[in-house]
């Protein structure tokens, strides 16, 4: 099956800055911390090239990269329980 870990990169460049990336980086933070997930990394990541549809999130599984717009906090936090939810499935 292979490593499910997961990256998700946070655009931390200035476009996106101004349109709330920071909280969106403290929800999947606070998230991950609370539901006590291990398969997936929060990182932040300069500007992605995408600043008039952020705040841009890319999620990295291999080399495989996946890039998703105006992600907000409660975006991210959806965005993660997909992922948790799919890691699960992947496990059975
Ligand atoms: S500032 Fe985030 S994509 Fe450019």
């Amino acid at each position: 099956m292979g490593d499910q870990k997961r990256i998700v990169k946070v655009c931390e460049g200035p476009a996106c800055t101004k349109n709330m990336a920071r909280y969106t980086v403290e929800r999947a933070s606070n998230d991950i911390r609370n539901k006590k997930i291990k398969d997936i990394d929060i990182q932040r990541c300069p500007c992605q090239g995408n600043c008039e549809s952020g705040p841009t999130i890319v999620v990295m599984q291999g080399e495989k990269e996946t890039r998703h717009s105006h992600m907000t906090p409660l975006e991210i936090s959806r965005l993660l329980d997909t992922i948790q939810n799919d890691n699960s499935r992947r496990k059975k």
